[in-house]
């Protein structure tokens, strides 16, 4: 049997498992269309809303990059510097849902066989909230948006009842995915936030609510460093700075951390993951850990703005990768999702020279040793 790129994920058929993840590459009808010219399978769109959004005067998103002889990150330009990390404070979408419907409705005429994800926001403090996150869902759905992507991660957010405050409530994730699921009839996925303990405590509620799948990561909250010189934040207005988000390189290792926590506490279900993917490696990653799709902003950004490069890239990576385990009968993404999903186990479960000598943080008392039950993580 030949390998296929294809995959099939929440019932949408995708040709591959890559997609520009909400944010700047997707802001416009002329960056999508020239995404999907350059092999996207999919597009979440920037995130709409129905509040009126007005940005920070001066630059919303840079770069940091670090070098080899001092390990500074820093957003100044310096010779053989190697990109660390996006780092952004943009808010959703300044662009009208009216603004957004005929562009949504011309994607699909020029595109019918590739996936656009409407992304949306709302609040959620009140009745009228549930009926904004509806009302944008049924707009975008009859645009003829192949699916909605609820923001429940934006990191710069005043509002308590808004972003990524609404990612760190498991009831407000529950109470929304349920009241969008309500009129929805092409499948929800939930974006989460990062910023919480245990990501996989509010990824069952969305799913309790009805969602079909959890993307994860949004950016990590985070700020930007101070000059030595100037005693000036590296990017501010006024002097004044707020909490942005780190993207790109830097937060792979984390982000792939949160998204096991996720597929290992929740193995059937499907989830889409982001986070410093630049390369076929990088995307690997993450599918090796459960992910049936993954989705780029970063390295988007820095490759004429919609990454043809990066898709030609993710593309070549998976066809290679694919040829190479022919020998292993895999024919596609499904042949190897998840398999390495249960190798991260408790400490205790590593190896260790003489396995009688730890004892999982605990003491040992003379004569007495600790039943295995009572071991961290070694519960079975
Ligand atoms: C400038 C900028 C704007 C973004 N805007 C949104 C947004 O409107 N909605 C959203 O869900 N994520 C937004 N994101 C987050 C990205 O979609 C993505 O989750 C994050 O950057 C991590 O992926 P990366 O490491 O490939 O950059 C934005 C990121 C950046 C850098």
């Amino acid at each position: 049997m030949s390998a296929t790129r294809s995959v099939n994920f929440t019932g949408l058929d995708f040709a591959n498992p890559f997609l520009l993840s909400s944010a700047p590459p997707t802001e416009s009808e002329s960056n999508i269309l020239r995404a999907f010219e350059a092999g996207w399978a999919g597009v979440v769109t920037k995130t709409i809303g129905l509040h009126p959004v007005v940005n920070v005067v001066g630059a919303k998103a840079k770069f940091m990059r670090t070098t080899p002889e001092d390990a500074y990150v820093s957003m100044k330009k310096r010779p053989g510097a190697a990109l660390h990390s996006s780092w952004n404070w943009e808010l959703i979408s300044d662009k009208t849902l009216d603004w957004w419907l005929p562009r949504i409705r011309r994607i699909k005429q020029a595109f019918p066989d590739r996936v656009l994800i409407a992304s949306i926001m709302a609040g959620s403090g009140n009745d009228k909230e549930l009926q904004n996150w509806q009302r944008l869902a049924r707009d975008c759905q009859d645009a003829g948006a192949d699916g909605l992507e609820l923001n429940f991660s934006c990191p710069h957010m005043d509002r308590r009842d808004m972003g990524s405050n609404i990612g760190k409530d498991q009831g407000l994730c529950s109470v929304v995915t349920e009241a969008v699921k309500e009129v929805a009839t092409v499948p929800v996925w939930c974006k989460l936030t990062p910023a919480t303990a245990e990501i996989e405590v509010e990824a069952a509620a969305c799913f309790r609510g009805g969602a079909d799948a959890i993307v994860s990561s949004n950016t990590f909250p985070s700020i930007p460093l101070i000059d030595p010189d100037t005693l000036e934040f590296e990017i501010n207005v006024d002097g004044l700075v707020s909490s942005g988000g780190l993207g790109g390189p830097a937060i792979l290792p984390l982000s792939l951390a949160k998204m096991a926590q996720m597929t290992q506490a929740l193995p059937g279900k499907s989830f889409s993951g982001i986070g410093g993917i630049s390369d076929f490696p990088q995307a690997l990653s993450y599918i090796l850990l459960g992910c049936g799709t993954v989705q780029v902003c970063t390295a988007a950004m820095l490759d004429q703005a919609v990454g043809p490069n990066v898709i030609k890239r993710l593309l070549a990576g998976l066809d290679a990768f694919l040829e190479r385990h022919a020998v292993d009968g895999w024919t596609g993404v499904e042949s190897f999702r998840g398999l390495r999903r249960d190798r991260i186990v408790a400490q205790s479960e590593i190896r260790r020279p003489d396995a009688a000598d730890y004892h999982s943080g605990y003491e040992v008392a003379e004569g007495y040793a600790p039943p295995q039950a009572d071991r961290v993580g070694v519960d079975h």
